[in-house]
């Protein structure tokens, strides 16, 4: 089967999985949210306790990961939700605790190794709007659309505090400003798939630009 992949890369809280969402909802592709996989590995590290201090320890996750199989659970009205071993995960994905880890679960190339595969097998049967940080680049270098979301960090973190005081998620702007500036500085400095814009990507900066702005500029590349 052919399908299309569309690839949204970018920084932390630019309104990617929000603008993917969306997307694909519009032009009828499955959305994947990529963050989310790595999210709950990170959530997987805190419950089963595989720290040792602030360190991860290696062995029992990647013991654990052959076991880690994503899919869809089918909704109704089409609607897809990501399972992980049959489980949906929600908010609980987005704690202060799980987005601290996050980063240094992406820096451990056996966890980009099990879930690239994951994620390519996920988009085999179906046209996807894919968002992340390396798909343009690592997953999906042959996308047939590819953008790049940008914005100021701290236009990001006060994105994220907002979206957090809605949810009643507790943090300050400064812990959020903070982990912003810190998650974009591992992501883009780590060996593997580092955060890097695709040559071929078209880049948007939505630092004064609204969801439905952002979201007329896709649309049109895609016209
Ligand atoms: O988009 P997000 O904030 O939910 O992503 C969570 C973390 O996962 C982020 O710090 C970077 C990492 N990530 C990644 O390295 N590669 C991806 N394709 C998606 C996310």
């Amino acid at each position: 089967m052919d399908t299309t992949v569309i690839a949204i890369d970018g920084f932390a809280s630019t309104g990617k999985s929000t603008l993917s969402k969306r997307l694909a909802a519009h032009i009828g592709f499955t959305y994947v949210d990529t963050g989310y996989m790595f999210r709950v590995i990170a959530l997987l590290v805190l419950e089963n306790k595989w720290l040792n201090k602030e360190e991860i320890t290696l062995a029992p996750l990647t013991a654990a990961l052959p076991e880690l199989q994503f899919s869809w659970l089918s909704q109704k009205e089409g609607q897809k939700l990501m399972a992980v071993n049959g489980k949906v995960y929600g908010e609980e994905l987005r704690t202060a605790e799980v987005s601290n880890l996050v980063s240094k679960v992406a820096a451990i190339p056996a966890v980009r190794t099990h879930l690239l595969q994951q994620q390519r097998d996920l988009s085999k049967s179906a046209s996807v709007v894919m968002d992340g940080r390396d798909i343009g680049t690592v997953v999906f270098p042959d996308a047939q659309y590819k953008f790049f979301l940008n914005a100021t960090p701290s236009i990001r973190a006060q994105r994220r505090f907002e979206e957090m005081q809605d949810k009643g998620i507790p943090g300050t702007y400064e812990e959020v400003l903070a982990n912003v500036i810190q998650r974009d500085q591992m992501d883009s400095s780590r060996a593997v798939a580092p955060l890097k814009k695709a040559e071929d990507a078209i880049e948007i900066d939505t630092s004064s630009l609204n969801v439905d702005e952002v979201f007329a500029l896709l649309c049109d590349y895609l016209a």
